[in-house]
């Protein structure tokens, strides 16, 4: 039976352009004119590499995920990369992690000289089994780390895993780069390991164009990424010509730093917006033939992605596509299928929850500047998919 009471809910009212030419997009990042005057006047002043702007950001981005510190890095790949190093990750070391995550979150642990290691996924949150973590701790003493990833938005089961970190004398490294402003029982993701990465890529929650951060509560370990972000350079600031230890340029400059700034300010905003278009989905999806997305109780998930699962994926992903509607598969690849991957020791030959995830899952447009019309669009096209 047809569902017509989709139009029931209130309009989100963030300023990006309407999401219409002539279909509904997957992402849609809204930079307001407050964002472009700032940059504006930093690129009348010449402020376009590193500069004060970028510590405000850092202090402000730190605050925000309840941290001590937080470092601004180029992008959310580097961020990993550099956390790794700074963690202290040598040739040959074991770093547990996801196979059904970004490419990223395992290609930094092989960037560090470690080993990815994958455990399979919870099939529920698409996050990092603990149960399956723990069979691999048992079964190695290679294993420095555990690099989870709150996927889509949604926090991976942080106590416990921090809880099997403990026990193993472990780093506990957060791939938060689809998640800020994720909570477990009110404590933001970024504050639960030793140390936590973000990515500002546009389709983020919040964008600064490309850019990312590292957030934790450990002095050494932000002195360090301070140090290796910025070419080993012993002082804070892009000045001077001491290099103290080995490093990179990973540095974020400062007009992204100002997009970022105004970007953290609406973060709550766009939070909440996605969140009433995941409501709206979950109410109007919920007598389909398709899993809708879990919520943990205690969890509060900010739909980076809303991502059902449905065993004809590929058909309703082409009946939504007809429609002009814009749906993404992330990922149809596992990390460990990839190419790139071929010959890495991943410690079992098959991920079975990680594989299956592969095959059904379809990410359907949940960004903030959805309007109401926009996401009827996209119930009424699944509701007529299977009826
Ligand atoms: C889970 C995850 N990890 C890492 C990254 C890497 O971030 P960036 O694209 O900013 O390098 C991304 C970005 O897509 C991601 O989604």
């Amino acid at each position: 039976m047809t569902d017509t009471s989709y139009d029931t809910d209130t309009e989100a009212e963030i300023d990006a352009e309407p999401d219409h030419d002539g279909g509904v997009s997957i992402a849609n990042p809204a930079i307001g004119d407050d964002a472009i005057d700032r940059v504006g006047t930093l690129l009348e002043d010449g402020t376009l590499a590193d500069g004060p702007v970028v510590r405000t950001f850092e202090e402000e981005f730190a605050a925000y995920c309840d941290t001590d510190r937080a470092v601004a890095t180029s992008n959310g790949t580097t961020a990993l990369h550099a956390a790794l190093e700074a963690l202290g990750v040598e040739d040959g070391d074991a770093v547990v992690t996801s196979p059904f995550s970004f490419v990223a979150s395992a290609n930094a642990i092989r960037l560090a000289g470690g080993k990815p290691v994958f455990a399979d996924v919870d099939p529920e949150t698409y996050a990092l089994d603990p149960g399956a973590v723990e069979a691999v701790l048992q079964e190695r003493e290679d294993v420095v780390g555990i690099l989870p990833v709150h996927l889509y938005g949604l926090p991976a089961e942080m106590p416990t895993l921090c809880d099997l970190a403990d026990d193993h004398d472990l780093f506990v490294l957060e791939d938060a780069c689809q998640a800020h402003g994720a909570e477990i029982e009110g404590d933001r993701v970024g504050s639960f390991g030793d140390a936590a990465c973000f990515s500002f890529y546009p389709t983020k929650n919040m964008t600064t164009g490309e850019g990312g951060a590292i957030t934790t509560d450990r002095d050494d370990v932000a002195d360090r990424i301070e140090q290796y972000v910025n070419h080993g350079r012993g002082e804070t600031g892009t000045g001077g010509y001491d290099h103290v230890s080995l490093g990179h340029n990973y540095r974020l400059t400062s007009p992204a730093a100002a997009i970022g700034r105004h970007q953290l300010e609406r973060l709550p905003e766009f939070n909440d917006a996605r969140r009433e278009n995941a409501a709206y989905y979950d109410e109007h999806l919920a007598e389909l033939p398709v899993e809708t997305p879990t919520e943990p109780a205690g969890y509060r998930h900010v739909y980076h992605q809303y991502t059902i699962r449905a065993d004809d994926r590929d058909a309703l992903a082409a009946t939504l596509e007809d429609r002009g509607i814009d749906t993404a598969v992330y990922y149809e690849t596992p990390i460990h299928r990839q190419p790139a991957y071929e010959g890495v020791s991943t410690a079992a030959p098959r991920f079975p929850e990680a594989e299956r995830a592969a095959e059904t899952v379809l990410s359907l447009p949940v960004h903030p500047a959805l309007s109401a019309g926009d996401r009827r669009t996209v119930v009424e096209a699944i509701h007529d998919h299977y009826t």
